[in-house]
């Protein structure tokens, strides 16, 4: 359904709930609200939540918004009513959990089943996880075990969660990093993105490579938070060729760009490359909280050979409620949602585009299937086009390495017809 706002964003409620927050939770938040408002001359007091339905929020004063981010990208299926939500639920009221991996339940079996036959080629091995950071450690820790080398390759511009393996390859900024850099402990060397230069960003990945001492390329095969940035078609088979001659593994963070997102399974899968490890979440669970790290049997086999100890492992990964909604979500995406993202995605761009080359201001856009970035010409410019199209009732993030674009990633079984009206919204906005 198309928004409906009744009281301008945030109302009442919303600014009662939000100062109660305010005082119990991290700071952080608060302090980055108030910098943004100052850079954008643009109020940043947040709404609050009260339900959704498909690709509609609600929020606690009545005012219903089309939400173009999905939760960071995860509600493939959208709010509730969704396949995997119910699937979760009905395998709570059953088993909330195993035993992880002492004893499985057979939900995890078939979730691994399934997951494993996502990996491009056979005898794929999975690891589960519950945030897109554990993925992304576990691959790391799999590129040490597999090659013996410690050092990592990762991008400027990309992101890969916060928690200390992936947090030490965060290119988004180097503020992420900076006031834990001493704990960090992983040798990362930052290649340019290929955004402008690919020559640029291969010399840099060679050169890191060169030294002997990196076991993992990790690369996004589009930058999420970094603004939806599509690099060149031929930037994953050369990293591909340049891992196989340095001996080292190339994993694909696809926590974004996977299950769909861009038009395909797997947004690699557009260039025809097969990673070493490929790491999964966000909209694995369709909302529900599980990760992945699934890997070729060479690469996977270093944690059996290493002998004897689980090492890596959690109380809650693969839970039979997370394992359920990620065989449905699955399912679903296996029943026409990539290639309804790619459509969907090309028609929403083209319409964009077209916008963008009417407009007297200078935007532009770019993207693959829906998961789409709105270039704009600086931070505060991107933050008050996002506080415009909240009183407008559509729910945008920004992003970007420089913040100035907005990262758009809607639930894949959004209405045509609500992509139309924000194109339309946007242009008269940036007119
Ligand atoms: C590409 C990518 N990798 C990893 C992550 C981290 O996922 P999580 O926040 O679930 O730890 C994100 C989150 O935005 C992401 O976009």
């Amino acid at each position: 359904m198309l928004p409906e706002v009744k009281v301008p964003p945030p109302g009442p409620r919303s600014r009662e709930l939000a100062a109660r927050l305010e005082a119990v939770e991290s700071p952080a938040f608060e302090a980055r609200r108030d910098a943004r408002a100052v850079t954008s001359g643009a109020e940043q007091a947040p709404i609050v939540y009260a339900r959704g339905s498909g690709a509609n929020v609600f929020d606690v004063d009545g005012n219903r918004y089309v939400d173009l981010t999905a939760g960071f990208g995860a509600l493939l299926l959208g709010h509730a009513p969704n396949a995997a939500v119910d699937a979760a639920r009905a395998a709570m009221e059953e088993l909330p959990l195993a035993l992880g991996d002492v004893y499985a339940s057979e939900l995890k079996v078939r979730a691994c089943e399934a997951i494993a036959a996502l990996f491009p080629e056979p005898g794929a091995r999975v690891m589960l996880g519950l945030s897109g950071a554990d993925a992304v450690t576990c691959a790391l820790k799999t590129a040490a075990l597999a090659t013996k080398k410690l050092g990592v390759v990762a991008f400027e511009g990309a992101y890969h969660g916060l928690s200390y393996g992936p947090l030490a390859a965060c290119g988004l900024a180097p503020s992420f990093r900076e006031p834990f850099g001493a704990q960090l402990g992983i040798d990362v060397t930052f290649a340019p993105y290929p955004s402008k230069s690919l020559d640029e960003s291969l010399t840099a990945v060679r050169g890191a490579l060169k030294t002997g001492a990196i076991g993992a390329v990790l690369v996004e095969p589009m930058l999420g938070r970094g603004g939806c940035i599509v690099p060149p078609a031929s930037f994953l088979p050369a990293l591909r060729s340049l891992a196989d001659e340095a001996g080292a593994l190339l994993v694909l963070d696809e926590i974004w760009t996977g299950m769909g997102r861009t038009g395909a399974m797997l947004a690699s899968a557009h260039s025809g490359v097969v990673a070493d490890v490929i790491c999964l979440g966000k909209g694995l669970g369709g909302g529900v909280p599980i990760s992945a790290c699934v890997g070729r049997a060479r690469a996977m086999e270093a944690w059996g050979a290493h002998g004897g100890s689980t090492i890596h492992t959690g109380t809650h990964f693969g839970s039979p409620p997370a394992c359920a909604a990620a065989l449905a979500t699955i399912e679903a995406v296996r029943g026409g949602l990539a290639e309804r993202a790619a459509e969907l995605g090309a028609a929403w761009i083209a319409e964009l585009a077209a916008a963008a080359a009417g407009s007297s201001t200078r935007w532009s856009v770019r993207g693959k299937g829906l998961m789409v970035g709105v270039q704009l010409e600086d931070g505060a410019k991107a933050l008050a086009v996002a506080r415009a199209l909240l009183q407008r009732g559509y729910i945008v993030l920004t992003g970007g390495a420089r913040g100035d674009a907005l990262t758009l990633s809607p639930p894949l079984t959004i209405a045509p017809d609500l992509l139309s009206a924000f194109a339309v919204e946007l242009a008269a906005l940036l007119d």
